[in-house]
């Protein structure tokens, strides 16, 4: 049996360059034959997604504790396929996962973050946490956001400041305010790190 894969979660406030560079740290592991799949959150082609989806793109309205348990939901329905694959040796690159889950939610007026963890306790925790953080200033420079609901300066200030609530041993915090090919090869080098140490360790799960 070899080794099973790592996982790998990227986090950030919208627009610090999280897909772009999940995208290119599994093509280069792929390139350098470490097996490796990129996964994001929320999966919007499950049932579960298409109904987050319409929420985000405001074609329909849901209470604030339904919506957030449908996100920690889509994690849910996809949590054996990440067992697997993490068994077969896939390491596991993830856009996205509870952090922003608890963090976006608990931005709302009567959210609070231990309400909020609840449901992703016994998710499989990941080996890493890569907080990709910019500041306001460079990142109100990337161009405007898009329609989607949260996509609003203030929410993203709170939504940063829980990360930083949420923040354990397991986080790195990664200064996004480079181009993007110094950002890959800083990821790169932080990947091989967390490869080599999550080696022989079993996979924990989320807890309280
Ligand atoms: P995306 O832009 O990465 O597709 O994410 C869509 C939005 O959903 C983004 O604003 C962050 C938010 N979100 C949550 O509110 N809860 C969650 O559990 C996740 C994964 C994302």
């Amino acid at each position: 049996m070899g080794r099973r894969g790592a996982l790998i979660v990227f986090e950030g406030c919208d627009r610090a360059g999280k897909t772009t560079q999940c995208k290119m740290l599994v093509d280069a592991l792929n390139k350098r034959n470490i097996r490796a799949e990129y996964m994001n959150f929320p999966d919007r082609s499950t049932a579960i997604g298409k109904i987050i989806s319409d929420y985000l793109t405001k074609k329909i309205e849901l209470p604030d504790k339904a919506v957030h348990l449908l996100f920690s939901a889509n994690r849910w329905e996809l949590e054996p396929i990440i067992r697997n694959k993490l068994a077969s040796g896939v390491s596991l690159i993830v856009d996205r996962y509870s952090y922003s889950g608890v963090a976006f939610s608990a931005a709302k007026k009567g959210m609070d973050l231990k309400w909020c963890w609840n449901p992703e306790i016994g998710l499989p925790e990941p080996d890493a946490v890569l907080l990709l953080n910019l500041k306001e200033e460079v990142s109100s420079k990337r161009g405007g956001f898009g329609q989607e609901r949260y996509e609003v300066s203030d929410f993203q200030r709170k939504v940063k400041s829980n990360y930083i609530s949420l923040k354990t041993p397991l986080w790195q915090f990664i200064d996004a305010d480079k181009t993007v090919e110094d950002l890959h090869q800083e990821i790169l080098s932080t990947f091989n790190t967390i490869y080599k140490n999550s080696n022989g360790k079993p996979i924990q799960v989320l807890e309280e």
